[in-house]
């Protein structure tokens, strides 16, 4: 069928979608999708992944990657998609980091912060841990994919980590509650201990203090989450060092160190 009749009978489908699939479909940039609608495409090709995207599977899981600090990752439903607002996590972590220094990322998911970090400082050693070994071998396979040098390691937390020199986060910190009002592209298909470590949204993030003290920890962190983290960080040996801002001003990155 005609790329533009195809197009036509999409509708329900964001027309944006509908170009990067079938970009992926043909082979070809998104750029000659939308100048070439008068070339035939096979619809049964596109056909299931507009039934999936119907559903409400997020698209970055169908196409089966996703552009993060300029590179893609490959992104299935065992991690987060990465988000554009953690690329002011790595690039506080690039700033920061000291020469050489051992750098653990805690919770690595697709291994975004872990990978992007490896290349950008070379000087770095970067560990990657997760709980979870499907996310784990995802990590794995984008460092293997863009030629970065880093040790993924299975992990709660820091229980199998001895060397802690600076610590990176995204860690899941949304209350269990407020998971359930999310968008359900979020809800009911990123993982969920991905986004939530229990009631209080800061189960994770206290562990991470015990564990990494003294270490610096550099932490992503919710919308709304800057006036409690300061009182959780004190409770557990640290204070608050800075307060990072996204593009609209809401302070999304804390950079920390030991108190104690
Ligand atoms: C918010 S996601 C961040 C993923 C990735 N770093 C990113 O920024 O896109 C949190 C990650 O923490 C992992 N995680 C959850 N609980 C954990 C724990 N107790 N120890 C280690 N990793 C954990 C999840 O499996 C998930 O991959």
């Amino acid at each position: 069928m005609r790329i533009d009749d195809l197009r036509k009978r999409c509708r329900g489908v964001n027309p944006r979608d509908v170009d990067l699939l079938l970009a992926d479909v043909t082979g070809k940039p998104v750029t000659w999708v939308i100048a070439h609608g008068d070339e035939y495409v096979d619809e049964a090709m596109l056909e299931p992944l507009l039934e999936r995207r119907l559903k409400g599977e997020p698209l970055q899981y169908i196409r089966g990657k996703t552009e993060f600090y300029g590179r893609e990752f490959v992104v299935d439903d065992r991690v987060l998609i990465p988000r554009p607002e953690t690329e002011g996590l790595v690039e506080a972590a690039i700033e920061r980091a000291p020469r050489g220094a051992t750098v653990i990322d805690i919770g690595t998911g697709s291994g975004c912060i872990a990978v992007t970090l490896a290349l950008e400082r070379p000087d770095l050693r970067v560990i990657g841990v997760d709980a979870s070994i499907g996310a784990l071998a995802v990590a794995a396979l984008n460092s293997r994919r863009l030629s970065a040098k880093v040790r993924f390691v299975a992990s709660d937390v820091l229980t199998a980590i001895k060397r802690r020199e600076f610590i990176v986060s995204n860690p899941p910190y949304i209350a269990e509650a407020i998971v359930e009002t999310l968008a359900t592209e979020v809800r009911d298909h990123e993982p969920r201990m991905a986004l939530t470590p229990g009631p209080r949204g800061m189960e994770v993030i206290e562990q991470i203090f015990d564990q990494a003290r003294p270490a610096p920890v550099l932490l992503e962190i919710s919308y709304g989450q800057d006036q409690e983290i300061a009182g959780v960080a004190e409770a557990h040996g640290y204070k608050v060092d800075d307060m990072l801002k996204d593009l609209a001003a809401i302070p999304r990155v804390v950079v920390l160190s030991a108190a104690w």
